[in-house]
């Protein structure tokens, strides 16, 4: 479906009081929940495994996507998956064996994404794209929350959207890094459904529900 969907990424959220944070967007309206794996190697910070995903798995009936920003992505699949994550984004980047990877997900039963990095083209998803359930395109350079908006990721964005309508309608289109009620509309135009955001959300002055009602009312 062509409905616009929000993911709130935890990355921002108060760790302290994870729970609270996840259920206070799920009742807000948030319809997946977004998940930053970091290495200190693919990126340059740390995050969380799959132990998270795991306390995580029963505070929540949403969705948990994990986008996985980690050197060797194949060797933590089956982890994430056991733990609880309901789709598994890998970077193309990462990924000798990007269609053993995807094929690996998806037998596993799980959503299977491409991230695609800012600097990236769009065609390394040609070949793969046929197989995909979503692809998530960053609109920063993954490591941190809080960065600003890319514009010069809006012109991909585009093509993918075109790619998509072409040879996968049904794999969603999904944005990640500096999504705030200014650059959302943006990308939809440029054909954009998905949008994670950490600190629009987690971040606002006025809460997490407010965050996310300002976001979701930019796009709506
Ligand atoms: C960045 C992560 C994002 C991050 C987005 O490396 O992949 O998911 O949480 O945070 P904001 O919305 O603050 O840019
Ligand atoms: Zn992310």
């Amino acid at each position: 479906d062509s409905a616009i969907k929000i993911a709130p990424s935890i990355l921002s959220a108060d760790l302290s009081r994870l729970a609270e944070q996840v259920k206070e967007v799920e009742a807000a309206g948030a319809d997946r929940i977004h998940v930053d794996v970091m290495d200190g190697c693919f990126v340059p910070n740390i995050t969380f495994g799959p132990v998270l995903v795991k306390w995580l798995r029963p505070v929540t009936r949403l969705p948990l996507e994990v986008h996985l920003m980690i050197a060797k992505p194949d060797d933590f699949l089956d982890a994430f998956a056991e733990a609880g994550a309901d789709s598994l984004i890998v970077h193309v980047e990462g990924a000798t064996h990007l269609n053993r990877t995807i094929q690996h997900i998806q037998k596993l039963g799980r959503k299977a994404g491409v991230a695609i990095n800012p600097a990236t083209p769009a065609v390394m998803l040609e070949e793969i794209l046929p197989e995909l359930d979503l692809v998530l395109a960053m609109t920063v350079n993954p490591g941190f929350g809080g960065q600003s908006f890319l514009p010069g990721t809006l012109a991909k964005i585009a093509a993918i959207r075109r790619m998509i309508d072409s040879v996968n309608p049904d794999c969603e289109l999904e944005v990640d890094g500096g999504v705030d009620q200014d650059s959302a509309p943006r990308l939809i135009a440029a054909g954009a459904r998905v949008f994670v955001a950490g600190s629009s959300i987690y971040g606002a002055p006025d809460g997490p529900t407010a965050g996310l009602r300002r976001l979701a009312g930019s796009v709506g």
